[in-house]
Formats: C-alpha cells, sequence, structure tokens
C-alpha cells in the first residue's frame, strides 16, 4: 500500500467526519445551488489540507471534533479557489469531472466561488472560539488572491526570475497549506516552537506541493491528474519548470520557448519543444530535487515534535507530496 494510502487509514474516522461536515455545511435549500456546490465539493481530490489539519492537531495531542469543522472550512477555501482559477485559467476538467463553467458557465463557477466563501466565513462565526482561527484564514484567504492575481496579472512576463516565482507560489498557494497545518495546531497546544514548526512545515511542503503541479503538468496525463495536462503551456503559464529551462537553455532556444508560449502556437508544435528542453537540460530532474530540497526541510521542522504516529505520518507526506503522480 503506498504511503498515502496508509495515512489516509491511519485518520479514516476522522476523514469521514470531514466528508459529513463538508456535505452538510454546503447544502442550500435551491436544487440547482445544491447541485453546483456539490459538483465540486464531493468531486473527489486528495484532501491533502483536511488531511494536514487532522493530523497537526493530533500531533500537537488534540483529538476533537473542531479539527472537521476546521478541516473543512480550508478544503473550501480550497475549492473556492479552484473554480475560480479554473475560470482563469479556462480549464475544461477538474477532479476528472467537467469544471463548473464548462458546464454551466463563468456566472455560475465565479458566484458558486463566492458561496463557498460565504459558507467559511459561517462556520467560522458558528464556532464562536477565542482561537486565532478567523485572522489567520482571512490573512491566509488574503494573501492566496494576491498569489493568484499577481501570477495572472505576471502571465506574459518572461523575466520573472525563480525567486519572484517561489514568492508567488508560497502566496497562493503555501499559504493555505501552512495555515492547515497551523490551525490544526492551534487546537492542541499554545506551545511557540511547536506551532511554528508546523507552520513551517506546510510553508515547506507548499511550495514543493506547486513546484511538483507544475511538474506533473508537463509530465503526467490528464486521465492521472483528473486535470487537463499541458494546461499551463496552453495558457502560456510560467511555471518552475520553464522558469529553470529558460535560465540555463540557449539564446536561440530562449527565443523558440517564448515563440511558443503564445497559445496561439500549435499546440503539438509546442509540446514538442518543450519536450526536447526538458530532456536535453534535466528539468524535470533539476525540478523535483528542489521540490524534495523544500520536503527534506518541512520534515527537519518537525523535529521539535513528539515522536508519535501522527508526526510520522506527515514525515511520510511530505515525501509524498514530491513522488506523487496525481
Ligand atoms: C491543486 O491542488 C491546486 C494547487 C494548489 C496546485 P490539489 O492538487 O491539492 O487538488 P485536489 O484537492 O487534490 O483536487
Ligand atoms: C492554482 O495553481 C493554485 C491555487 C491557489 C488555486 P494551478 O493553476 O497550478 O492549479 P491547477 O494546476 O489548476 O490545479
Ligand atoms: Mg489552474
Ligand atoms: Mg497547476
Amino acid at each position: 500500500m503506498s504511503s498515502f494510502k496508509q495515512i489516509v487509514e491511519l485518520i479514516a474516522d476522522d476523514l469521514t467526519a470531514v466528508e459529513a461536515k463538508l456535505t452538510e455545511q454546503t447544502a442550500s435549500e435551491y436544487s440547482f445551488v445544491d447541485m453546483a456546490v456539490q459538483h465540486v465539493v464531493e468531486g473527489g481530490g486528495k484532501r491533502l489540507r483536511p488531511i494536514l489539519v487532522v493530523l497537526s492537531a493530533k500531533v500537537c495531542g488534540y483529538e476533537g471534533s473542531d479539527a472537521h469543522t476546521l478541516a473543512a472550512v480550508v478544503e473550501l477555501i480550497h475549492v473556492a479557489s479552484l473554480v475560480h482559477d479554473d475560470v482563469l485559467d479556462e480549464a475544461a476538467i477538474r477532479r476528472g469531472r467537467e469544471t463548473l463553467q464548462t458546464k454551466w458557465g463563468n456566472k455560475v463557477a465565479v458566484l458558486v466561488g463566492d458561496y463557498l466563501h460565504a459558507r467559511v466565513l459561517s462556520m467560522l462565526v458558528a464556532r464562536r472560539a477565542d482561537d486565532p482561527a478567523m485572522a489567520i484564514l482571512a490573512d491566509t484567504t488574503q494573501a492566496m488572491c494576491e498569489g493568484e492575481v499577481i501570477h495572472a496579472y505576471k502571465s506574459g512576463d518572461f523575466d520573472i526570475s525563480e525567486n519572484e516565482y517561489l514568492k508567488i507560489i508560497s502566496f497562493k498557494t503555501g499559504k493555505l497549506i501552512a495555515a492547515s497545518c497551523t490551525l490544526g495546531a492551534h487546537l492542541g497546544t499554545t506551545d511557540k516552537q511547536q506551532l511554528e514548526a508546523l507552520t513551517t512545515y506546510g510553508q515547506q511542503i507548499g511550495t514543493a506541493f506547486q513546484i511538483v503541479d507544475d511538474v506533473l503538468d508537463f509530465t503526467e496525463d490528464a486521465d492521472k491528474l483528473g486535470k487537463n495536462a499541458f494546461g499551463d503551456l496552453r495558457e502560456g503559464k510560467l511555471t518552475f519548470p520553464i522558469i529553470y529551462a529558460r535560465s540555463v537553455c540557449n539564446d536561440a532556444e530562449k527565443q523558440t520557448l517564448e515563440k511558443v508560449l503564445n497559445p496561439n502556437t500549435d499546440e503539438a508544435e509546442a509540446i514538442a519543444f518543450v519536450e526536447s528542453l526538458f530532456q536535453q537540460y534535466g528539468v524535470e530532474t533539476h525540478c523535483l530535487k528542489a521540490a524534495q530540497g523544500y520536503a527534506n526541510r518541512a520534515k527537519a521542522a518537525l523535529a521539535v515534535l513528539p515522536a508519535t504516529p501522527a508526526r510520522r505520518a506527515l514525515e511520510q507526506l511530505a515525501d509524498y507530496v514530491v513522488a506523487r503522480e496525481s
């Protein structure tokens, strides 16, 4: 059995409770709203962020049901971001299903994303807890949106540096993954060192996660991904592998790369050229190595936590983020 499956099995009861919360908390009295929302909420996905909330809570000694509420909250923020991201990226498939805008148009997709954010606010208010979840999630959602806006704004900018890109992905992807860990930790501890350890862990795997997501866009097929392959290339989006390839190739190749990143270029031609660059410069290996560096730093940060099964699961999860195929 893969380590990811084992982790899911270790916390199977918690994840069942999270699924129940997700369904119950997103129900609408309008059957169309209900159907559109369930189309994305029940659409599967790895549930990485809920897993992180639950494990971070456990490693800090918390076992109660509030972890399930917060896990559902972070998943809903994530799903809302995916629904909006697919409008921006004009993506047709998500989690193996048609995207909302393909099925019902942009208006429905934008509003369903907003609906999910509104549900998140209601769920947080209903907790009436005096922990910092509300403040953390307000900051996180803001940063996630800033990251998405800047990435969209910079989409035609070929001069974006690796460092600039790393900052963008730490916002658009890393913040919510880190918040999942911080929120779980807050349920079980007030110890600053432990809280910081889990936040650092989340930030590091968040960056690794997006780098690998960028690589998978070029290396995996759509069936496995549950979303279109070569989507970033088709959109002319600069991502980690492309930024690296651009930094090591020669001037002529750089010019061709800019040409094929134009969405009007023939897709087969673009794919063939980028694949040849990947081969020639070992781009996949370089990116996975970089991602593994982040995963290793994430694991190292956990050293201050008690050596429990939950900590072991978090360590395995860091490696899974790099080794995954979808
Ligand atoms: C996709 O996230 C968006 C990124 C941040 C790269 P996931 O790969 O976690 O998507 P699901 O939840 O499994 O569908
Ligand atoms: C989106 O990044 C990250 C979000 C915060 C939604 P991507 O655009 O790479 O995500 P995918 O590949 O569509 O899942
Ligand atoms: Mg996308
Ligand atoms: Mg992607």
